[in-house]
């Protein structure tokens, strides 16, 4: 493959079932406490749920998943595979997602864990901003900060 990074070869999508595995894979690779298969694929399934891939020619390498609710959008999980990392894919599948939310949204939410300073970076980049801290919110008794956005009507050009 000459330039799999070229546009042309980039797509970033809604998932399906049928990429579960990629998903699962993807996690494991990320991430020390994975979400099982069983809780993706319970979240595929989920209503309010929304999941966006980017794939390199057909090769998902990274993935977030959102809810919409009540005007509100909430960060669930987002992970770029770490062959893939430092490329612009996280910040690409936000703001994919909040060019489709933007219409029906006002705030973007999320959770992160307060020592995980690459995904702060990229929130903030993003134009999240701190907004409190849960104290001991992870299982191994981490906090987590809490971030928020307010979508704009700029949202909805955004990213393709
Ligand atoms: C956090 C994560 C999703 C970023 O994915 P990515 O595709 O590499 O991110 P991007 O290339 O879009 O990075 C955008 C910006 O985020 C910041 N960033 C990303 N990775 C970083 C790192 N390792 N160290 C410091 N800053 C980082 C930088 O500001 C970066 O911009 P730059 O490359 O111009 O400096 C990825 O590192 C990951 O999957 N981590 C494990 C899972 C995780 O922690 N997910 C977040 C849960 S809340």
């Amino acid at each position: 493959m000459r330039n799999p990074l070229q546009e042309k070869n980039i797509l970033i999508r809604e998932a399906t079932t049928a990429d579960l595995d990629a998903i699962v894979a993807i996690e494991q690779d990320c991430y020390a406490q994975p979400w099982t298969e069983q809780m993706l694929y319970q979240e595929l399934l989920n209503p309010v749920a929304t999941f966006l891939c980017l794939a390199i020619c057909g090769r998902i390498c990274a993935y977030l998943c959102y809810w919409l609710v009540a005007g509100e959008v909430q960060i669930l999980n987002l992970a770029t595979a770490t062959a893939w990392q430092r490329r612009g894919f996280a910040g690409r599948l936000l703001s994919a997602a909040f060019k489709r939310c933007a219409a029906s949204a006002t705030t973007a939410w999320l959770e992160v864990r307060a020592g995980n300073q690459p995904a702060i970076n990229l929130y903030q980049g993003c134009g999240f901003a701190s907004a409190g801290v849960r104290r001991g919110y992870y299982r191994d008794g981490e906090d987590a900060v809490i971030m928020v956005k307010e979508l704009s009507v700029q949202e909805k050009n955004l990213e393709k």
